[in-house]
């Protein structure tokens, strides 16, 4: 089967990595350039993306706007129950999730929680992108890759790479196709410029060991997680939707998601096909 839709899923088992920050500028952009989004939240504990859209739709109702919105396929009513239930079960709940969104979609943006979970895998596999956002340190550094303590040399691959690595065997053993991984660098701190080159240096070499891209990603700024209340991004920010001054660091962190975004290199239109998958493993 072919589709327009692109499944995006946001994932490190690292917690705190920026994954539910990132997924939710990356779709609030796409839904300013007047794409249809589906969202699935995996973290079926914090909620944090889901969250985030619901309190968009308060505001944009109590304030009487026209916001763009992201479509929430039905999951489960208690989506936290998916912790308790049999895997089987949990897995069928994603799939059918998963197939609602891909038919109405262009873009479907899938969030997952830190650690390992069985839905996580299943959306890695899934996913024809998966992005994963990094702090800007060593102790993120640990879950891709492991470093030598002396030298800093990188290694070996580590857990995380190794779960996108099985994801990508389960991949092709479905259906034959390629996921695409970007490492995007996040919270990037304006002066540390010794530590940040020796992470550079490391990501970019573990990059072309186990196949990702790197990207500069964003920088640590105030604007990105502030306005999470209201759900609402920097780049909502209007005299119609939530009339602020508008500053340099709102005009720089716009700039930088824009240059993510074009990095990123997300087009729609080319139909792409949909994942197969299959009622086993991950
Ligand atoms: N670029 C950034 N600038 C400023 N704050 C950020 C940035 N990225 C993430 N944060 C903040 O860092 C914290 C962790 O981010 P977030 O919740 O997005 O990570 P996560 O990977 O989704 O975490 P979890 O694994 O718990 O789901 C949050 O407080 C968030 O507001
Ligand atoms: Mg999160």
């Amino acid at each position: 089967m072919f589709m327009r839709a692109r499944i995006l899923t946001f994932g490190n088992e690292k917690g705190g990595a920026g994954k539910s920050t990132v997924a939710m500028h990356v779709a609030v952009h796409l839904l300013h350039q007047g794409m249809r989004v589906a969202f699935i939240d995996l973290d079926l504990r914090q909620r944090t993306l889901a969250r985030f859209f619901s309190s968009r739709l308060t505001w944009a109702r109590a304030r009487a706007v026209a916001i763009p919105h992201a479509a929430e396929p039905f999951l489960h009513d208690k989506p936290a129950t998916l912790l308790e239930v049999p895997q089987m079960q949990a897995k069928m709940a994603f799939d059918r999730a998963l197939d609602e969104a891909v038919q109405t979609a262009d873009f479907v943006i899938i969030d997952t929680p830190g650690g390992d979970h069985v839905l996580s895998r299943r959306a890695h596999a899934a996913a024809h992108l998966i992005i994963t956002p990094m702090n800007d340190s060593f102790i993120d550094f640990d879950l891709l890759g492991e470093v030598d303590p002396v030298t800093l040399d990188v290694k070996r691959p580590s857990i995380y790479a190794e779960t996108v690595w099985n994801s990508r065997k389960q991949r092709v053993r479905w259906d034959g196709r390629s996921i695409e991984w970007i490492v995007l660098r996040n919270r990037l701190a304006a002066h540390e410029a010794r530590n940040r080159k020796r992470v550079d240096e490391r990501v970019a070499a573990l990059g072309k060991r186990v196949g990702f891209r790197v990207l500069a990603g964003l920088r640590d700024r105030v604007i990105y997680r502030e306005l999470f209340p209201f759900g609402l991004t920097v780049q909502d920010l209007s005299p119609e939707i939530r009339p602020v001054a508008v500053s340099i660091a709102h005009i720089s962190a716009r700039q930088e998601l824009r240059a993510l975004m074009l990095s990123l290199g997300l087009e729609a239109g080319d139909d792409v096909a949909a994942p197969c998958l299959a009622d086993t493993g991950s």
